[in-house]
């Protein structure tokens, strides 16, 4: 074999190699998504509740609390936060129909975020 032919036969290999390597990447890249909670947030929720969770105009017009209030935060339950984004409650919207249950786990994670910690 001429060292000509024997180059392309390794390059064959690396790139065939390659490409199912990166195709692999792609495949598993899409099922590992990671849930980003401030994404959905700043999509979803800001509208009323605002970035930073306090509440836009639009959201305190339709009494939605500040959620970056630390006492609101120790009178709440993650279970009551939890339920409260799955079924809705008063003028806020149900979500369990738009939003995935592990975005809704995440979400309510990052509501107890954007208040400071408070212990007692
Ligand atoms: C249309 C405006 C609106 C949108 C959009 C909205 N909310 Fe609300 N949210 C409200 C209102 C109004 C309340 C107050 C409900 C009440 O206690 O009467 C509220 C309350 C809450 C509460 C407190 C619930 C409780 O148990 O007191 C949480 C947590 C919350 N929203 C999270 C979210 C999340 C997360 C999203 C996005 C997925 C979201 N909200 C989107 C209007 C909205």
């Amino acid at each position: 074999m001429g060292d000509w032919k024997r180059v392309m036969w390794y390059a064959v290999f690396f790139f065939a190699f390659f490409g199912m390597y990166s195709g692999f990447l792609a495949v598993w890249g899409q099922e590992e998504e990671e849930i980003n909670p401030k994404k959905l947030f700043e999509y979803h929720c800001a509208t009323c509740h605002g970035e930073d969770g306090k509440g836009t105009k639009r959201g305190r017009e339709l009494k939605a609390p500040n959620l970056a209030d630390p006492d609101w935060q120790v009178k709440k339950k993650d279970s009551e936060i939890l339920d409260s984004i799955v079924n809705g409650k008063n003028k806020m919207p149900r979500w369990s129909d738009k939003l995935k249950p592990e975005e809704i786990q995440a979400l309510a994670r990052y509501i107890r975020k954007l208040a400071p910690k408070k212990r007692s």
